[in-house]
C-alpha cells in the first residue's frame, strides 16, 4: 500500500513538475514572440530600409508614428477645407504630407509596428498594382484594419501588404512591409501635371488621360488599376457623363 502510494506521489510529482515546465516553455516562447513583434522585427526592417536609402522616424515601442499622425489628423480635421484649397493634401494627410516633405519622396511611416512604405510614382503605383498576388489587400491584418480603417475606406490611398520579399522600383521589401499607393499625391503633384496642377481644369483631359500630364504619363488613377481595378468603373463615369448633362440642358 505505501510503495503504492510513493509511486503515485512521484508519478504526480512529475506531472506537475511537466506542466510547469510547458507554462514556462509557453511562457517564454510568447514573450519572444511579442518582443520579436514589437521590437526585434521592426528594428530589423528599418534598418534594411535604411541602408537602402529610405528615410522616416526612428520606430517607437508598439506605437510607431501612430500618437503623432493621429493628433495630426486631429487637429487638420478641425479646420475647414474647401475642393479649391491649396492646402488639400496637408488637410487630407497631414502626416503622409509632413513626412515626404521632411524625408523625401522616398519615405516610410509606421503604422505601429509596421513599416509604410510610401509609393508616390506612377510606374511603382501601377506596378504593385498589377501584382495582386505579391502584393496583397491589407484587410487580413486585423491590426492594420483597425488603425486604417477610416482612410483607406476613402480611397485616399490604398495598401498593399508585401506578401514574399519583393524588389520594387530597385529597393527590397521584406515580407510584411506594407506599401502605401498615394494616389491622391500623385494627383497634386505639380512635377506630373505642372504648375496648374491644383486648377478646376477639365479641359486638361481633352486629348485624354496621358496626354494630360507634362510627360504624357498616364498617372490618374481613381479607380485604381490592375486586376483590381473597380468594376464599377465604367457604370460611374456614365453616370457622372449623365449627371452632366442633365444640369446643363
Ligand atoms: C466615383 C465612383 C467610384 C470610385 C472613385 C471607385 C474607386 C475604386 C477604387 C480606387 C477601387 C480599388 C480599391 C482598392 O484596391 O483598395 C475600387 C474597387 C472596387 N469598386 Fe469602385 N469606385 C467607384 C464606384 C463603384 C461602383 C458604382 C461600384 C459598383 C457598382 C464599384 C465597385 C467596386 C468593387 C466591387 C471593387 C473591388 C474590385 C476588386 O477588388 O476586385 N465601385 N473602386
Amino acid at each position: 500500500m505505501g510503495t503504492h502510494m510513493e509511486i503515485i506521489n512521484e508519478s504526480s510529482g512529475a506531472i506537475g513538475c511537466g506542466i510547469i515546465g510547458v507554462v514556462l516553455l509557453s511562457l517564454i516562447w510568447g514573450s519572444w514572440r511579442i518582443l520579436n513583434w514589437v521590437w526585434l522585427r521592426p528594428k530589423k526592417l528599418e534598418s534594411c530600409l535604411r541602408k537602402q536609402g529610405l528615410n522616416g522616424n526612428s520606430y517607437k515601442l508598439f506605437f510607431g508614428d501612430l500618437k503623432e499622425s493621429s493628433a495630426m489628423d486631429k487637429e487638420a480635421s478641425s479646420t475647414r477645407i474647401s475642393i479649391s484649397d491649396d492646402a488639400v493634401p496637408s488637410r487630407v494627410l497631414p502626416f503622409i504630407h509632413t513626412n515626404i516633405s521632411n524625408y523625401g519622396k522616398k519615405s516610410f511611416t509606421w503604422f505601429g509596428p509596421i513599416p509604410n512604405v510610401n509609393i508616390v510614382d506612377p510606374e511603382l503605383v501601377k506596378e504593385v498594382l498589377s501584382k495582386n498576388f505579391n502584393y496583397q489587400k491589407t484587410k487580413s491584418n486585423p491590426f492594420i484594419k483597425l488603425v486604417a480603417n477610416g482612410l483607406t475606406t476613402l480611397d485616399v490611398w490604398m495598401e498593399r501588404v508585401v506578401h514574399e520579399d519583393m524588389k520594387l522600383g530597385g529597393i527590397t521589401l521584406l515580407e510584411g512591409v506594407i506599401v502605401s499607393l498615394h494616389v491622391m499625391l500623385l494627383h497634386y503633384d505639380r512635377e506630373i501635371w505642372g504648375d496648374d496642377v491644383k486648377e478646376f481644369k477639365p479641359e486638361r483631359f481633352a486629348e485624354g488621360v496621358s496626354k494630360a500630364t507634362k510627360n504624357n504619363q498616364a498617372s490618374f488613377s481613381p479607380f485604381s488599376s490592375g486586376p483590381r481595378v473597380c468594376i464599377g468603373q465604367n457604370f460611374s463615369m456614365l453616370e457622372a457623363k449623365m449627371a452632366i448633362a442633365t444640369i446643363l440642358q
